[in-house]
């Protein structure tokens, strides 16, 4: 649809940036912090880009007051960052570490203070290693009991003071990556227990949220969906089928189930004709249609283009995580799609497809699939930037990617769609978690390199004073 004229945004867009606890924070054994599954899983040779670790990451545990005055100069509206439940139990549940909750009251209070707006993640990635243990984690029942006891606990603390909720960050991409394709912890290939898993997590999103609306907690809550829309490569019906089931298997099997409390039928036949579907018990169901989120949170990064895979067809295939282009092994599902590229998209130094028309088409199909708001909590480029000798970064790569982004949300906003705010991906550059320190995403450098050798010192890129115009125009300019 071509329209005369673009929809403004709205006054109240949430013009926001994101980072996650793991990826900035650092000060791994302090202040009374346990150990979580990422802390562990990155000593194993091997795992992540060069060993790199988040131990120290880029110190915003240190440095968010620097950091918040970057933001507060920039006009950001919205911080999105995550907590990290071994801060506030070291052990996964039991007592409160006074320690750590300060840290997080004191970081919320500094972005008021600013008049930012906290967006505030409750679980991005970094389970306690204490609960992965004792029962496993994710595996175990036991756990929908304690994820709600944490995040009742944050409810409490923050209650009247954070007001944008994010209840689990791409369910679909730590159950895949930690269960499937073994390249997060706790690092297993089986099906079987990666769809087990990412069951229950759906029972802990859905009490989870249950619990909010039941403390009356004044704010919105979401689960933010890692959504990357599926396209067939062409007019072939085989290969439209192929992206119908890549769509159906990738995508509504975590929406449907966010938003309506139902697992998609064809993709439910297709675990169960392999073996692979979740048991579900007496009283799940329920569970999951009584959980209402107040918005769909989605991170958007590309779309996917498909074709016919037969059954003895393409597996899953490496990815690229060196940012040597082209390196990435072609990935599939026998028997559903497989992933082929799309010859009229651009893509990065890592593989990811640069689409901004997809963003359209995810709001689009958001949109008219659920009738509900969207908020965009990720959306970015994470490619090699260069400091200058005047300290300097010209990254217009990146403001071209973010324009066109901005572009694509106004367009979806003409079209219909409700969009509540956008977070960039990332604030300052951070820990790629198996991509180390060189793919960089940020509006602010971080001066640190693979060995973590650097000063840790912060430079505004480019793209940092194009995104401060943006919010001052309200993006009328775009
Ligand atoms: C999302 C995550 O998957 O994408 C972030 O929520 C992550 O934590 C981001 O960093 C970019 O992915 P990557 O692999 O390039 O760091």
């Amino acid at each position: 649809m071509e329209h005369q004229k673009l929809t403004a945004f709205p006054d109240d867009f949430l013009w926001g940036s994101a980072s996650a606890a793991y990826q900035v924070e650092g000060a791994w054994q302090e202040g009374g912090k346990g150990e979580s599954v990422w802390d562990r899983f990155v000593r194993i040779p091997g795992k992540t880009f060069k060993g790199t670790n988040g131990d120290l990451a880029v110190d915003h545990y240190h440095r968010y007051k620097e950091d918040i005055a970057l933001m507060k100069e920039q006009g950001l509206k919205t911080y999105r960052f995550s907590v990290a439940w071994t801060r506030i139990f070291p052990n996964g549940r039991g007592e409160i570490n006074q320690e750590g909750l300060a840290f997080y009251m004191d970081l919320i209070d500094e972005l008021i203070k600013h008049d930012i707006e906290p967006m505030l993640t409750l679980y991005h990635w970094d389970l306690p290693q204490a609960l992965q243990d004792e029962y496993q984690g994710w595996e175990s029942r036991q756990i929908i009991e304690d994820f709600t006891n944490y995040a009742k606990t944050l409810f409490e603390a923050f209650r009247g003071k954070v007001h944008y909720w994010v209840s689990l960050n791409e369910q679909n991409i730590f159950t895949s990556l930690g269960y499937l394709l073994a390249v997060h912890p706790p690092g297993v290939t089986d099906p079987k227990r990666m769809y087990q898993v990412n069951h229950i997590a759906n029972l802990a999103n859905a009490a989870v949220i249950n619990a909010f609306h039941e403390m009356d907690m004044p704010g919105k809550i979401g689960p933010s969906f890692a959504y990357t829309p599926n396209y067939p490569i062409d007019s072939d019906p085989k290969n439209i089928l192929a992206a119908e089931n890549a769509e159906d298997l990738m995508a509504h099997y975590w929406m449907d189930v966010y938003m309506w409390g139902k697992y998609p039928i064809a993709a439910m036949k297709f675990l169960e004709e392999q073996g692979w579907a979740p048991t579900i018990e007496e009283g799940d169901e329920e569970l999951l249609a009584s959980a209402k989120p107040d918005f769909l949170g989605i991170n958007y990064y590309q779309t996917a283009t498909n074709a016919f895979n037969p059954l003895d067809g393409v597996g899953a295939g490496k990815m690229n995580t060196t940012g040597k282009k082209g390196s990435s092994e072609e990935t599939g599902v026998p028997g559903m799609y497989k992933k082929v590229e799309n010859p009229f998209v651009e893509r990065t130094n890592w593989d990811w497809e640069i689409d901004p028309e997809g963003l359209r088409i995810a709001l689009r199909r958001i949109t008219s699939r659920y009738r509900i708001p969207v908020l965009i909590t990720e959306n970015g480029l994470g490619e090699y930037d260069k400091l200058t000798e005047d300290k300097k970064i010209h990254d217009d790569y990146r403001i071209n990617y973010l324009e066109s982004h901005v572009k694509a949300i106004k367009e979806a906003i003409s079209d219909g769609a409700e969009v509540l705010g956008y977070c960039t991906w990332s604030y300052t550059d951070l820990l790629s978690w198996l991509n180390g320190y060189q793919k960089r995403y940020g509006f602010v450098y971080v001066d640190q390199d693979e060995t973590q050798e650097g000063s840790l010192d912060r430079y505004k890129k480019d793209s940092y004073y194009w995104y401060q115009q943006v919010i001052r125009e309200n993006g009328a300019n775009i």
